[in-house]
């Protein structure tokens, strides 16, 4: 884990443009900001997906076709504290199913959270948590002949950008059967002035998420990063359909990374990439599926029309 992130932060910061991995947000600290970023005002994404599986859980579940004497995974890729999941859990529980719910993080800070937070709310479900990277995780799903029910929710997709999420998905999609379900949760593109406030919050947790990752830098690899010589940029327009993160450097300055054996020089104003968070259509969807095998088998949305679970069958 260590010798990737070093590897990782080596090759971003000596790239041009600059860049760091956004999987790098989620450590103890990172985690809790995240937390705090799904209570924001600002922060419709949560609520909005929030909304659907509260009030369209019955439907979802009645989309996936399960049969209530066969037992199934339900699986969830970037689970993080699966608010979302737990309706579904509710009603898969009041419907008696069989399942063993199965999240995967690349934080195991999250899934302690998460099982503990389960076996005691929810404790006649049966919790298998697995830590990992999506795409390292993907190969060991092939193991059980179990139906599987794969949720990736939140737009954690968006993330990717769109030839990796194509690629991801094609990865995915081998490894499941004509009888499974996924389950892709993704933010729609919408105005400029919803979206931008959403990742340039009022009270700055956002920005503090984003420098984040040079506190972890500094205490995970012996980062010499001033926090105050760094700060946290925004964009997104509606043609792109893609917000975009920043850390931005205010000064010129060498910054030392011990672990490195290296520095690294900003200049004034020079941007390092942190995270992409890509908003949806059905075209930029159906871009996605393309070559997958996968078709859209139904799509709820929230009352405003923010956010979109779609359900996803592999074809015949
Ligand atoms: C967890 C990846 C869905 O992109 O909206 C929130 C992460 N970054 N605010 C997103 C995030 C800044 C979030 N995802």
């Amino acid at each position: 884990m260590i010798e990737q992130f070093k590897k990782d932060v080596d090759t971003g910061l000596s790239n041009c443009p600059k860049s760091l991995p956004s999987k790098y947000f989620y450590n103890k600290k990172g985690d809790a900001l995240f937390e705090q970023i799904m209570e924001l005002p600002e922060y419709y994404v949560t609520r909005a997906e929030h909304e659907i599986f509260q009030q369209k859980k019955q439907e979802i579940l009645k989309s996936l076709g399960l049969q209530p004497e066969v037992p199934f995974e339900l699986i969830e890729l970037g689970a993080g504290n699966g608010l979302k999941t737990k309706e579904l859990l509710k009603e898969l529980l009041l419907q008696d199913c069989q399942f063993d719910f199965i999240p995967i993080d690349i934080s195991q800070n999250a899934l302690d959270k998460l099982e503990k937070e389960i076996n005691q709310h929810l404790p006649s479900v049966s919790i298998k948590k697995k830590q990992g990277d999506y795409f390292n995780v993907l190969a060991s799903l092939q193991a059980t002949k179990r139906p599987k029910i794969v949720l990736f929710l939140g737009s954690n997709i968006g993330n990717m950008p769109d030839a990796v999420a194509n690629t991801f998905i094609n990865t995915l999609v081998q490894n499941l059967t004509t009888i499974d379900r996924l389950i892709l949760g993704v933010d729609l593109i919408k105005p400029k002035t919803i979206v931008l406030p959403a990742y340039d919050d009022e009270q700055g947790v956002t920005k503090a998420f984003n420098l984040n990752l040079l506190t972890r830098i500094n205490s995970e690899l012996g980062g010499h990063f001033d926090l105050h010589n760094f700060s946290h940029l925004a964009e997104y327009t509606e043609e792109d359909g893609i917000a975009k993160s920043f850390l931005v450097s205010t000064t010129e300055q060498l910054v030392a990374i011990d672990a490195l054996e290296k520095s690294f020089f900003f200049q004034k104003g020079e941007k390092i990439a942190t995270e992409i968070s890509r908003k949806y259509n059905d075209a930029i969807m159906c871009e996605i599926l393309n070559g997958s095998g996968l078709k859209i088998q139904c799509k709820f949305s929230d009352s405003q029309n923010y956010f979109a679970d779609y359900i996803l069958q592999k074809n015949e």
